[in-house]
């Protein structure tokens, strides 16, 4: 895991592997970046200069390295692009600064320190720039063998992070960047489970590492088993995890905080695998699967998250966690299932899983009349077709929520899209033998998916469905404080609603 430090020293005595700095697009050629003037002063004023003969230009993303000035202790200087520099009277974004932090912390991976000397003019910025760089560092190597083969070998992450340039001592800049640790270090935690293959993290596993991190949080933790649903009418995650050797389990986190006065349910569909069962999906389609517990993983990240900031607001997590087989035990198309709430389902597709387990987790979370309920999963192809692979979409019963989970994500940036739930498509999973079928017409299919959760959703309760199947693994290359793999897409939305909850900003 990564360090995080704070240092008022200045950067020539720093040591460290590399001092980050910030360069901006100007009108006129790459602009440095305030937080770097003492290395600019060191490069007798010219480093402007330096940086477009090398070629830089400031772009986003863009990284530049020079030979520290004389007499710095550290042997590297690491300029990374800030984007368009802002206007006089105006600062760096904090989704700038955060993505650069990550470009330059990535491009450090296996350093044992970097300091980071980029702008930032408040404690909200330190915060960004700590997250993107505690971001960046992340990478996933519990597989790899290091050190034997060179090639194979991960670098491992990046030590130590150092901060330059804020103000150490200042109660606002240190909550700003001990907030940054906690929420980035369960993301990473979120980010190291979606990782993890799918034959070390079964729903057992899951539930296992949800357990040991309750209880070393302060967090009440139930896990019902394959007996406990059973003996509790849980038809949905029952049939879901039926053709697997490994039995499913329904995890509930309880952070409680003695002033709250709100109650937050966050649902995770926790697929561990997703073969597609009977209706088994086509190589090309499976390879990434042990990506579909994402949404639990966030779920599990942000209760742990909430617990460590001791945010005055009570969050239960729910983690409905399945393994999506194909065998002689399986869940056949055209099997019915009664689902914990009471309605009966017909699959028609073993595949739509993910709405069935979270039905049941739904359900159960409905019973406890929260005052609003977020469920995180990655539910849909169609909801890849229609936004891509960085945006999540997100549907709602309540368009002023929906709006403010929109706004919540966007403050955190992440993006995310406002999506409906058209009532014409219901009619399209009528069933004639059961009150529903788990599918409906084909387009449109976020939005199905969107409209058989919400029959599930205890009467008058506040709910908000987001589909992350775009953002929730890059199969591309990674981006700003994006690597390859799991993402932990969701964690800071669901941490910035908890936050605004216990202010009194939501509902
Ligand atoms: N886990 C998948 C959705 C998914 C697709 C996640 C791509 C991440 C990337 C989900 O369980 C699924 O298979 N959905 C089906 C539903 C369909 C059968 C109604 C889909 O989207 O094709
Ligand atoms: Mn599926
Ligand atoms: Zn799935």
């Amino acid at each position: 895991m990564t360090a995080l430090t704070l240092s008022t020293a200045a950067a020539p005595g720093l040591r460290a592997d590399a001092i980050v700095i910030g360069v901006g697009k100007g009108g006129k050629g790459p602009v440095v970046a305030p937080g770097a003037d003492a290395v600019d002063k060191a490069y007798d004023g010219r480093l402007a200069g330096i940086l477009e003969t090398l070629g830089a230009s400031g772009a986003e993303g863009e990284i530049t390295k020079l030979p520290a000035p004389a007499g710095f202790k550290a042997p590297l200087v690491l300029a990374v692009g800030l984007g368009t520099e802002p206007a006089d009277d105006e600062a760096y974004g904090a989704e700038a600064l955060r993505r650069a932090a990550g470009v330059a912390a990535r491009a450090l991976t296996g350093a044992k320190k970097a300091a980071f000397a980029l702008p930032l003019t408040d404690a909200a910025d330190a915060g960004a720039i700590a997250e993107g760089a505690l971001l960046g560092a992340y990478s996933f190597d519990a597989y790899k063998d290091n050190g034997k083969d060179a090639k194979s070998g991960g670098k491992g992450p990046l030590g130590e992070v150092a901060l330059l340039g804020g103000k150490p001592r200042d109660k606002e800049y240190k909550a700003a960047v001990e907030r940054a640790l906690a929420v980035t270090e369960e993301l990473n935690r979120a980010r190291d489970l979606i990782n993890t293959p799918p034959n070390d993290l079964d729903p057992e596993a899951f539930a296992a590492v949800a357990q040991t991190a309750a209880k070393e949080h302060g967090i009440k933790v139930e896990v019902l088993d394959e007996k406990a649903l059973e003996k509790g009418g849980y038809g949905g995650i029952l049939g879901v995890g039926a053709g697997s050797a490994a039995g499913p389990r329904l995890v509930k986190l309880s952070y409680t905080h003695a002033e709250a006065t709100k109650h937050l349910a966050f649902v995770g569909k926790g697929i561990t695998y997703d073969s597609g069962g009977i209706s088994l999906k086509p190589a090309g389609h499976n390879e990434t699967m042990k990506c579909d517990m994402s949404g639990a993983a966030a779920v599990f990240a942000a209760v742990v998250a909430a617990a460590r900031l001791g945010l005055a607001v009570n969050v239960t997590g729910w983690l409905a966690l399945a393994e999506n087989m194909p065998s002689g035990s399986a869940t056949r198309p055209g099997d019915v299932l009664r689902m914990y709430s009471g309605k009966t389902v017909e699959v028609l597709n073993t595949d739509a899983e993910g709405r069935l387990v979270l039905a049941d987790a739904l359900w159960a979370a409905s019973a406890e009349k929260p005052d609003a309920i977020v469920d995180v999963a990655t539910l849909t192809g169609a909801m890849v077709l229609a936004l891509g692979s960085r945006t999540f979409g997100v549907m709602a019963n309540d368009d002023a929520f929906r709006a403010a989970i929109v706004d919540a994500a966007e403050e955190v940036g992440e993006p995310s899209w406002p999506m409906p739930l058209p009532e014409h498509l219901r009619k399209g999973m009528d069933s004639p033998t059961a009150d529903i079928a788990n599918m409906g017409e084909r387009m449109g299919g976020g939005l199905v998916a969107g409209l058989f959760l919400r029959e599930f959703v205890g009467e008058g309760i506040t709910w908000a469905h987001v589909d992350i199947a775009g953002p929730a693994f890059n199969e591309g290359g990674p981006f700003g404080y994006t690597p390859k793999g799991g993402t932990g897409s969701a964690v800071r939305t669901l941490v910035r609603l908890a936050e605004l909850t216990a202010a009194g900003d939501l509902g």
